[in-house]
């Protein structure tokens, strides 16, 4: 039955480009069984147009067990910051425990939790404010990798950890296009090209492993090394 319903929609595959459009026939399936409840979201949500094409901002239902979204819908980009987005989605079963407004790969997996709510009361329909986000991709690295792990060394204390301040507001401009001052001839970030910048190869690779901080299994999380490297890799843009 899936098989055929993913086959009925797939001309919709052919009328976007854009990796995001893929979450339509999800979507589709969903709404095309017309059971469960439905979930309506509303928020000021900025920043969804700069995520790379391997993302997606997407309202989404989970159950307790996995990482993996059972219903899923592309969140619309709003013209302006201040346009207040609403967003319906329908088919959330009784497995779905959590509705959350994030971030998901490819594969559905959830890769950013922004707002998340849960959902195990009885209730046709649920309603989700999800208040004013930014829900770009570089405000995910700040809060979720630079404000988590880096930054007691790299802002808070007098003198940061090599020279780089990871604070919110002074990140960007310390990162992108500046010379690494631990590793000659190399940038901290080179848009383009994260295997050529020092910040993707401090977390992914052990060339900090002879100075003073090693800095190789402070992310751990291969998802999060990803979302650094394809952000490096789409332009890392701010
Ligand atoms: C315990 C303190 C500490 C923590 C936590 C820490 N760093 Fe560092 N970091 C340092 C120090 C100290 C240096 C300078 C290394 C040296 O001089 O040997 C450094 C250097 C760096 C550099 C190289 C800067 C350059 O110009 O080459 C990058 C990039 C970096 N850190 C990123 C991070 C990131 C990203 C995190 C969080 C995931 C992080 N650091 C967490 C202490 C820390």
């Amino acid at each position: 039955m899936k098989k055929y319903i993913l086959f009925f929609f797939l001309p919709v595959l052919l009328i976007g480009l854009h990796a995001c459009d893929e979450g339509r026939i999800y979507e589709n399936a969903v709404v095309a069984t017309g059971e469960g409840r439905t979930v309506k979201m509303t928020g000021r949500i900025s920043g969804v147009d700069k995520w790379s094409g391997d993302y997606c901002v997407v309202v989404a239902g989970f159950d307790d067990e996995s990482d993996y979204a059972i219903v899923s819908k592309v969140v619309p980009v709003s013209e302006s910051d201040n346009d207040e987005i609403r967003l319906t989605m329908s088919g959330i079963t009784d497995e779905v425990t959590t509705v959350e407004l994030c971030v998901i790969n490819k594969l559905r997996k959830r890769i950013v939790s922004l707002v998340a709510m849960e959902c195990t009361e009885i209730a046709d329909t649920i309603l989700m404010d999800a208040g004013t986000v930014d829900a770009s991709m570089y405000n995910a690295i700040q809060q979720k990798i630079f404000n988590a792990t880096c930054t007691a060394c790299h802002g808070l204390s007098t003198t940061p950890g090599g020279g780089l301040n990871l604070l919110e507001g002074h990140s960007h401009a310390d990162l992108v296009n500046r010379a690494s001052t631990t590793v000659d001839g190399k940038m901290r970030v080179m848009p383009g090209n994260a295997s050529e910048s020092v910040l993707h190869l401090i977390l992914g690779t052990d060339i900090s492993s002879d100075w003073r901080i090693d800095h190789s299994q402070m992310i751990t999380s291969s998802d999060m090394q990803s979302l650094i490297g394809n952000w490096i890799d789409d332009g890392a843009q701010p």
